[in-house]
Order: structure tokens, then C-alpha cells, then sequence
């Protein structure tokens, strides 16, 4: 089994018996179901319970749309989409799109935005493939993919008929309800579904996820392995002080505790930058409310020591650092000697990148720790899928227990609904005509 390894040795933080103990009770809650949000924990055991039958049918269903189309629109937001995101840009070769022999379909995303030119350039760009498209939306009447989908929709089904539209249209929503579910009932898609008990945040090892992976030829059983793996790590059998989720939710509620309200999540694989973002969604949406909660930040390394580095130095000290360090790079190159010397960096020739990048990481590590920023180091063996899929389960585990810690419902999301009913009544939609008229008057 490959490993992740967490290392808080320069948080500053010595964990008491008190909040190790707390810590471990509140694993507990995820297990027991007694916890706040517990309609909601279908995502604490997923990974053991996800079948080779499951993946075989979510893989026959990704070779179906592999063999029809070279471009496959994956439409969802929020959590229906940054999962699939984070380690779709993890796995991919990032210059994929400048080999000229491409094996595998490209997997592009809509419907995480309104914006027209974004979905203009999209769809134009389709004009040159074959596609086919993944609808994704737990509620099924989430606007921005509803918006997104109406105009796939229509370029498929006009470009090969009804009949084949549903054989290039795969719906992923909920067993029963929502406006997604009816359509595709009625036009006949095939259809995943989102379990009831898996918020959308917590949704990367569903359907909703692992559908548009296999599309982009991610091995998703290697990925759901990796997860297993943590999911054990990570039992209320596990000691908290083998238990690297429990260990890392401590920590950053002691940090909290301390006036640290501000979380840097970075890395130095730039690959790595989606999942800081789906970090973000799942750490934010799940702490942040009754006034609580720390802000999820990112950075990607070294690029935002050059943007980011003199705030994080010198800045306001209510920041904390959490790096995703990757052991080994899975290429090798190394720098050259230059007979010429000019630019003085003879002193690397014969070292690999991933040393001068290592040394980076540790010498900006000692300099935040200098600089008053305590320091959290998750480690992974490799960007691969194995363990990737363990990293997202460790996050997952680690913000139940950091939620329940924080004293707030980690499964719940009451804020994003405000800005629906301001959006709905400027749009005039039926049944938001007293809000309407409220809200123009305010403008
Ligand atoms: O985590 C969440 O619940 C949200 O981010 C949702 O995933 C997002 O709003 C999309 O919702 P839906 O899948 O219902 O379209």
C-alpha cells in the first residue's frame, strides 16, 4: 500500500489529550450517525462499498461515449464538477492537447459558468469534433448546467438525430427527482445516480466523478483503491495518532483556536492546482457558516511565491500552511552543465528538477515557519490515481471530523441559496414577483 504521510512537527501546535480525544469522538459521530448532517454520511463508507460490478458498468458506459466522440462535454458545478476536475488536471498530461496523435477523448467542462463568451467558444470549438456529453446535477435544477445543457442538447441532437443524441447523452442525477431525472426519462438517456446520502461535495467516488474519468481513460478502480486504503487508515478503530485525517482536523481547529482563520492549501505540481479548488468547495461549503470557520486559500508553487510569497512572509499573521508534497516526480530530467556558464547555474548541472524543486519546498518552508506561519506537510507517494483517490478520501475524513469539531453541520450548504433568489428575481422568473420588485427597488 502506498502511503500518505502527515507531518505537523512545524505547526507549532502540541495536540492536548483533551482535543485528540474530541477528535476521536467526533470520527466516531461519522460512523454512528449521531452527528449533525448524518442523512448525509453515505460518503464515509462509499469506497468499500463501491462494487466491481459498479465500476465495470460506469467503464462500459465511458467506452460507449469513447467510441462515439473525441470531445465529451461534462456539464455540472460545484460539487458535480470540481471533483472530476481535480483529478482529471492531476492525471492528464498537461500538454495533451499539443500532441498531434491524441488516445484518449478530450474531457471538457460546461455549466460551471454563465458567461457567454465562455460557452460561445465551446460550443464553436465543437463544430471540429465528434462529442458527446455527461450531464451531471444532483438537484437537477441547478441553473447554470440546466442553461449549459439546453445548448448541447440542441447541437447533438441536431447533428445526429434524436435517436443517437440519447445513445451520446448520459444523464448523472438523482434515483427520482428533479427536472434532470424527467428528461432523461423521457428522452430515454442512460442514467447514473447520485445516492441521497452523498452531498455533492463528498461526491467524487460516485458516478458523478468517476463517469467522466473513465471517459478521459483515469483508472478509476486504482483511484477508488487508493480511497479504500484511506478509509481504513482512517477508522474509529485507527489511534488518533495513526490516523492522519483525525491528526490533520485536530490541528487546524487548534490553529483556529489560536487566530489562525486563514488556510493556504498549496503544492508544487502544478497538477495539483484543481484540487486545491475542490479543496476549497469541500472545506469552505462544509465549515463556513454561523460566523465560523476557516477561509480555504491556495496557492501553486513556485509560481505564487512570486505573487503570492511576501503576504504569506510578512503579511497579516493569521495565516496557516497546509503542502501537499509529492515524494517522487513519475518523469526524470535533469539539468545540463553549459560550457558558457552565463547564467551562473552550473552548481545544479547533474540534478534532477525535482531536487531544485524539493529544495524549494523546504527552504520556503523554514522561511514561513521563520515568518510566523505554522506549517502542515501532507505527503504523497506519486501523482497517480492510487493515491490521488487516497488524498481526496483523507480531505473528506478529515473535514467530517473538523466540521463536527468546529461545532457546525458539515453536510449542509443553507447559504448558497441566497444568491439563487436574488438572481431568479432580477430574471423576473414566475413565482418571484414580490422579491422582484423589492430587489429592483434596491439597485
Ligand atoms: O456541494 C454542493 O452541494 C454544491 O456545490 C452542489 O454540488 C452544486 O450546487 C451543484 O448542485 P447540483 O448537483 O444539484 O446541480
Amino acid at each position: 500500500m502506498k502511503r500518505l504521510k502527515l507531518d505537523i512537527a512545524k505547526s507549532g501546535i502540541a495536540l492536548s489529550a483533551e482535543m485528540k480525544a474530541r477528535a476521536q469522538a467526533a470520527n466516531a459521530l461519522l460512523e454512528s450517525g449521531e452527528g449533525a448532517g448524518n442523512d448525509f454520511l453515505g460518503w464515509v463508507h462509499l469506497p468499500s462499498s463501491i462494487s466491481d460490478a459498479e465500476i465495470a458498468a460506469i467503464e462500459a458506459t465511458a467506452a460507449r461515449l469513447r467510441s462515439k466522440a473525441d470531445l465529451v462535454i461534462c456539464i455540472g458545478i460545484g460539487g458535480s464538477y470540481l471533483g472530476a476536475k481535480a483529478v482529471l488536471e492531476a492525471m492528464s498530461d498537461p500538454f495533451k492537447l499539443l500532441h498531434r496523435e491524441q488516445q484518449e477523448p478530450t474531457v471538457v467542462f460546461a455549466g460551471q459558468n454563465i458567461s457567454e463568451d465562455y460557452i460561445h467558444a465551446l460550443m464553436e470549438a465543437s463544430k471540429e469534433h465528434s462529442i458527446a456529453a455527461i450531464v451531471i446535477s444532483k438537484s437537477g435544477t441547478t441553473t447554470e448546467p440546466a442553461i449549459a445543457f439546453r445548448l448541447i442538447k440542441a447541437e447533438i441532437e441536431a447533428r445526429y438525430g434524436k435517436q443517437e443524441a440519447a445513445q451520446r447523452i448520459v444523464a448523472v442525477t438523482d434515483k427520482a427527482r428533479g427536472a434532470l431525472k424527467t428528461l432523461a426519462t423521457n428522452e430515454g438517456y442512460e442514467t447514473f445516480v447520485i445516492p441521497d446520502d452523498v452531498g455533492g461535495r463528498f461526491s467524487v467516488l460516485t458516478p458523478v466523478g468517476l463517469l467522466p474519468l473513465a471517459v478521459a481513460g483515469v483508472d478509476i478502480a486504482a483511484l477508488v483503491r487508493g480511497a479504500r486504503q484511506m478509509e481504513q487508515a482512517t477508522g474509529t478503530d485507527i489511534p488518533f495518532d495513526e490516523n492522519p485525517s483525525a491528526i490533520y482536523a485536530a490541528t487546524r481547529n487548534a490553529l483556529y483556536a489560536e487566530g489562525r482563520k486563514i488556510e493556504i492549501l498549496g503544492s508544487y505540481e502544478p497538477r495539483l492546482q484543481y484540487v486545491n479548488e475542490w479543496w476549497k468547495q469541500l472545506y469552505g461549503e462544509s465549515e463556513g457558516k454561523q460566523g465560523k470557520g476557516i477561509f480555504p486559500a491556495s496557492v501553486t508553487l513556485t509560481a505564487d511565491l512570486h505573487s503570492m510569497g511576501q503576504y504569506i512572509q510578512q503579511g497579516e499573521r493569521t495565516l496557516f500552511e497546509t503542502i501537499i508534497s509529492v515524494a517522487e516526480p513519475v518523469a526524470k530530467v535533469v539539468i545540463e552543465a553549459d560550457k558558457e556558464n552565463l547564467d551562473g547555474l552550473n552548481f545544479l548541472a547533474g540534478k534532477r528538477i525535482s531536487e531544485v524543486n524539493r529544495m524549494a519546498e523546504l527552504g520556503v518552508q523554514l522561511a514561513h515557519v521563520d515568518g510566523d506561519v505554522p506549517n502542515l506537510r501532507i505527503e504523497i507517494p506519486q501523482i497517480d490515481a492510487e493515491s490521488v483517490g487516497a488524498l481526496l478520501y483523507f480531505f473528506e475524513r478529515a473535514c467530517g471530523i473538523s466540521g463536527y469539531l468546529l461545532g457546525v453541520n458539515p453536510f449542509d450548504q443553507p447559504g448558497v441559496e441566497a444568491y439563487k433568489k436574488n438572481m431568479f428575481a432580477l430574471l423576473d422568473k414566475p413565482g418571484y414577483e414580490e422579491e422582484s420588485k423589492a430587489i429592483k427597488a434596491r439597485l
